[in-house]
């Protein structure tokens, strides 16, 4: 058993709606393939906006985004406090990152998802889209292991000493980013290794959970708050461990973030404060990548490759799906 399900097993949204996800996530990656490397970022993340949220809607929920597009004033569609689904069904909140790395997607390059969580009512961190200071590992290592506090030398030497490796036998996951350039530095001085991606930080924590298939150890810098929760929620059903920091540096960041609800700007949130209830979170291959194959098109079906984790019972699914009744594709 891993720590999520010793946290919580209470199981309060019904399994069914895993599958229920899957469609959803399917839908927008779909609806975002088509527009695949037309170098159009805004058409492609529309388009997974729209599909996404014609298909949460049709599901027996009564949910509320939480983490979505923006805020009411800068989004139309599936902006924060939307209400979603039927209203039917259990009070659920609501993450969604309908096309995650749009210019990848964009540019035709490796690694964009269509993504979204479902959680437990009132669970999930409300976070601003500002920056945020992350950590994570995957499964398997004494609690406390990395430390956004600690140096990034400490929780290189740290981790290896945890694996049974020597530092320079460890890799990290960073995005490429000006910023990142001393953290890289740092982190090669000790002989570790860096991978480096241009966009999709989801996957790159996601990355962490599975060393020996992906060849990341840790995820360390600064990348988007909303992602952060994402792969957090992700995170949960695999057991790994997870800090995130919200980087308010300006009084219009500390009072948008203070109207969702942060009481202390500079809080160091664990994994369970980023997502503490029951959650599940399904994520659909746009683009090939590492994580996921991408959509596929051909005369008479449509390809899709989906991952889903359920937190109340640690559950991962992957699911290849042909997709023929194409009319359900064309709705847009
Ligand atoms: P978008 O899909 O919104 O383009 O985000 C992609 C992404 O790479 C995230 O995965 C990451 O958290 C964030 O952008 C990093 O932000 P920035 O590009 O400003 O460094």
């Amino acid at each position: 058993m891993n720590e999520a399900i010793t946290v919580r097993s209470d199981k309060i949204i019904e399994r069914i709606l895993t599958l229920e996800l899957v469609r959803v996530t399917e839908r927008a990656a779909v609806a975002s393939a088509r527009l695949r490397g037309r170098g159009d970022e805004k058409a492609a993340d529309q388009a997974a906006v729209d599909a996404m949220r014609r298909e949460l809607n049709k599901l027996q929920i009564d949910g509320t985004v939480v983490i979505g597009e923006g805020e009411r004033d800068e989004a139309p569609m599936l902006f924060i406090g939307e209400k979603v689904g039927n209203g039917k069904g259990p009070r659920v909140d609501i993450a969604v990152d309908p096309l995650e790395g749009t210019t990848l997607c964009a540019k035709d390059m490796p690694g964009s998802i269509a993504v979204m969580a479902m959680a437990e009512h009132g669970t999930l961190l409300n976070a601003p889209d500002v920056y945020m200071e992350k950590i994570a590992i995957g499964p398997g290592y004494p609690e406390g292991t990395v430390d956004l506090d600690a140096t990034p030398e400490d929780n290189i030497r740290t981790l290896a000493k945890a694996k049974g490796v020597s530092p320079n036998e460890i890799t990290a996951l960073v995005l490429d980013r000006p910023r990142h350039a001393e953290l890289i530095s740092r982190v090669r001085a000790l002989g570790a290794g860096i991978r480096l991606i241009t966009d999709g930080d989801v996957a790159g924590v996601i990355f962490t959970s599975k060393p020996e298939d992906t060849g990341i150890d840790i995820y360390m810098g600064i990348g988007a708050a909303p992602e952060g929760v994402l792969a957090a929620g992700a995170l949960r059903c695999v057991g790994g461990q997870m800090q995130g920091r919200l980087i308010l540096d300006t009084p219009e960041k500390r009072s948008r973030a203070a109207a969702m609800g942060v009481k202390n700007p500079k809080r160091k949130y664990n994994l369970l404060d980023l997502a503490s209830g029951d959650v599940i979170v399904a994520a659909t291959g746009v683009t090939d990548g590492a994580l996921l194959s991408g959509v596929r098109f051909s005369k008479d079906v449509i390809e899709t490759e989906t991952v889903v984790y359920r937190s109340a019972t640690g559950t991962v699914r992957r699911i290849k799906a042909e997709h023929r009744e194409f009319e359900k594709f064309h709705l847009e």
